[in-house]
């Protein structure tokens, strides 16, 4: 298969150039993943001048290595590392990254961690499977008469939504603010955003944690069975949740707890729709249903790339010198694709069976929200297809133009 316009691989020096705005690279990943699977699976990645790795192997092992981590200002001083000083014009936006979960190492991310996880093992999680079909069904009343839909803002969004806002204890009303404070905010995740990207995302934390700390306060006084309550009254070791921790995990949460979800379920559906796949045989035992999920998240994953730095300086098996500080980039996406791991991997084969994808990454920072997110999918995507039995795409469904979420503009369907 020839490599889209959009890749230029020189495989003697290992490097190359992808224009991320093209559509012939975001539009179809997968087909530049092959192109660099059959030539050059370790590279270094022209336009942000850093190593990028698209192997299945490489990709679940460096996500495990400890000699890595999401965060460097733990083990060093950005003078050390010749890094810019903070933006001050995105102060409120790097006090809620600077508590977060997702970018802490331990021994702060493990103290964080265990205090969060209880709320997200499957058993807790098992409990919402009431609530989450009810929620999918009710959804589908409201639009199933019409005939037709844009099944992102009307369904897709609004579950994972409304069930991690539950869970927290934030009231449902909320939903429409949350997404527009979450969607403001991620857009700092693509590749080079603008000022004025900075400068909404800073207005969107600010506001986001000024209306959380309130909700604190609140819960402090009037406490509740859920998951802020749980985590301003959890004690670890006699140490509590600070303010900044419980705003930062509650935002990351909301944020997290729908952004992909999202995308993966749009994705779901489409690619069930394209490819012609007869819902009621994948969705004929719970087996078949978990066995389509895991095979949608491997082969229409909603994010396709993670970053780490070097905690030291590293030399890689395959020749590649690293300095500490140095940022690598883990392409999730095209380790899903692996020709080594999965056969005819650009094939989407729900029957499939050959092992974990790592759409939900690895290791230390493994996606706290995978058994939800796993509930939410199975749940909402045979309950759709079971209702709307002659479910089809209206137009075809237009690409977001961002690589670092891989989902749908919109997805008009029609019955
Ligand atoms: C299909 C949906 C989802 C996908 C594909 C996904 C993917 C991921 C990935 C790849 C990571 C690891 C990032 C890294 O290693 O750098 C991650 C971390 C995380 N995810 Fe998810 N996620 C999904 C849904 C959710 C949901 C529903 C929640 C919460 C309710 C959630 C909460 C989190 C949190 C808190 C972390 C950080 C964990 C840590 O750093 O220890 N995610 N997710």
């Amino acid at each position: 298969m020839p490599a889209p316009s959009a890749i230029a691989i020189t495989p003697s020096t290992r490097n190359v150039s992808i224009d991320v705005r093209n559509p012939a690279f975001y539009k179809n990943p997968l087909a530049s993943y092959a192109a660099l699977h059959a030539q050059c699976p370790s590279f270094f990645w022209e336009e942000p001048q850093q190593w990028y790795f698209a192997g299945y192997d490489q990709v679940n092992s460096l996500l495990r290595d400890r000699r890595f981590g999401r965060q460097i200002l733990h083990v060093a001083t950005r003078e050390e590392l010749g890094l810019p000083e903070p933006k001050p014009h995105l102060a409120d936006f790097d006090r809620l990254e600077a508590y977060s979960l997702l970018e802490l190492e331990p021994p702060a991310h493990t103290r964080l961690r265990t205090l969060v996880n209880r709320a997200f093992v499957s058993r807790q999680i098992e409990q919402l499977k009431p609530e989450i079909a009810a929620l999918s069904h009710s959804l589908i009343d409201g639009f199933e008469k019409d005939g037709e839909v844009e099944l992102l803002k009307t369904y897709a969004e609004i579950v994972p939504v409304t069930v991690i806002a539950r869970m927290l204890g934030v009231p449902v009303e909320m939903a429409p603010k949350l997404l527009d404070w979450s969607h403001r905010m991620v857009k700092m995740y693509v590749f080079n955003p603008t000022l004025e990207t900075e400068h909404d995302a800073n207005r969107a934390s600010a506001e986001f944690a000024d209306y959380l700390k309130g909700i604190i306060d609140w819960k402090r006084k009037n406490p509740a069975d859920d998951l802020l309550t749980h985590m301003i009254t959890t004690e670890k070791d006699g140490e509590r949740l600070s303010d900044d921790e419980l705003i930062s995990t509650a935002v990351l949460l909301l944020n997290a707890g729908h952004e992909a979800t999202v995308h993966q379920l749009g994705n779901a559906v489409r690619t069930l729709l394209e490819t012609g796949t007869s819902a009621r045989d994948v969705f004929s035992s719970d087996a078949a249903t978990e066995r389509t999920i895991e095979e949608c998240m491997r082969y229409a994953a909603p994010l396709h790339i993670f970053q780490r730095y070097a905690l030291s300086d590293i030399e890689l098996e395959d020749g590649i010198s690293l300095k500490k500080g140095d940022k690598i980039g883990l392409l999730l996406g095209a380790a899903n694709v692996d020709p080594k791991k999965f056969s005819d991997p650009l094939t989407f084969r729900p029957e499939r069976n050959e092992g974990a994808h790592v759409s939900f990454g690895a290791g230390l920072h493994f996606c706290i929200g995978a058994p939800l997110a796993r509930l939410e999918l199975k749940l909402s995507l045979p309950i759709l297809f079971e209702r709307l039995p002659d479910l089809r795409l209206k137009s075809e469904p237009q690409v977001k133009d961002s690589y670092h979420f891989h989902g749908l503009e919109r997805l008009e369907l029609e019955w």
